[in-house]
């Protein structure tokens, strides 16, 4: 059975159905997902608006009693950190329930990588590889802000793939004065232009992340605008043109790479063994290239974060790219 719009599904009429052969039918090149997402349903704490007013409310129990009255036998929760610790609340409550990480900013812990990564890592180095075409022509400095809310690993690794110069991730925080250094030091070398990948969660040494939406109580913040921070310096302070190319949610649709379907092919696989053999609590994840299953607990203590030993980050120093921190 298929769950619309995360454990919403639950709670309405028509919010489960069959995923029969006819339904999954040509979904392998489909990006996103056609069961349908729900940001903010967190079925422990609930928000909704009544009459004017922001209700918050535990509708889990509900959603358990919607789970056993379909006489379903195991919960396969797939989505990120959010998603799955919600699964594991479930699970803590006696729902037999089994893990699929998917997310594209690679934050969880104890897989080697999540689905919807390498796409999006496809499609941020294809904008850095097109953005070298202006850059190159017009002598110019071209920042690309990716997403990447509390981890790197887009920047970083379009970063490196697509050659950009300065790549800023939320991990290390960065000095204007740096990127200038960087850029002149190029324009000294002889090389008229500089590309810059910064992720959405970077932010200034002792400033704080930039958004451009406050939350409320209905709606987390929305990240935004440090890209804008980036170039304005480029162009007042350094005196060289800079444009701002903002990816946004065009890395996160359309057509999967072969690695993302195949990966999430053999997740999803994995999971229902796990299903079937009664292993319930636990997380399906890539280790060491083979398909392993870890405990959802294990999976959740640390937040997974770009590793500043790594050899992603040592690669990308030893080629002379900064990181706003030298
Ligand atoms: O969590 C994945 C993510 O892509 C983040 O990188 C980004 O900050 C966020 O989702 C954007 O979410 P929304 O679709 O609500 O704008």
């Amino acid at each position: 059975m298929g769950v619309r719009d995360g454990f919403d599904g639950f709670l309405s009429p028509e919010g489960v159905f069959s995923l029969d052969l006819a339904t999954v039918r040509g979904i392998l090149p489909r990006g996103g997902t056609i069961l349908g997402t729900a940001n903010r349903g967190n079925p422990f704490a609930r928000k909704t608006v009544r009459d004017g007013q922001t209700v918050i409310e535990d509708v889990s129990e509900r959603t358990i009693a919607s789970l056993k009255a379909l006489n379903l036998d195991v919960l396969v929760v797939v989505g990120g950190d959010g998603s799955l610790r919600i699964a594991r609340d479930f699970y803590n409550k006696g729902v037999p329930v089994v893990g699929v990480p998917k997310t594209i900013d690679n934050d969880i812990d104890g897989t080697e990588v999540t689905f919807g990564f390498d796409t999006a890592v496809n499609i941020a180095t294809e904008a850095l590889d097109r953005l070298h075409s202006t850059a190159e022509a017009h002598h110019r400095v071209m920042v690309l802000e990716l997403m990447g809310r509390d981890a790197g690993f887009i920047a970083l690794q379009s970063g490196i793939a697509g050659g950009a110069d300065v790549i800023l991730i939320p991990e290390i925080p960065f000095r204007l004065e740096a990127i200038y250094a960087k850029v002149m030091d190029r324009i000294a070398q002889g090389t008229q232009f500089s590309i810059i990948a910064v992720s959405e969660g970077a932010r200034l040494a002792g400033g704080a992340q930039v958004y451009s939406r406050p939350g409320d109580e209905l709606h987390t913040p929305r990240l935004g605008g440090i890209g804008e921070v980036v170039t304005t310096f480029i162009e007042t302070t350094c005196g060289l043109e800079a444009r701002l190319t903002v990816l946004g949610h065009l890395q996160r649709g359309g057509t999967p790479t072969a690695f993302d379907r195949f990966l999430a092919t053999r997740f999803g696989s994995a999971a229902i063994r796990l299903a079937a053999t009664g292993a319930y609590g636990r997380m399906v994840a890539l280790k060491d290239a083979r398909i392993v299953d870890i405990s959802l607990d294990e999976a959740l203590t640390i937040r997974k974060r770009v590793d500043l030993n790594g050899d992603a980050i040592q690669t990308a120093r030893s080629l002379g790219i900064s990181f706003g921190d030298e």
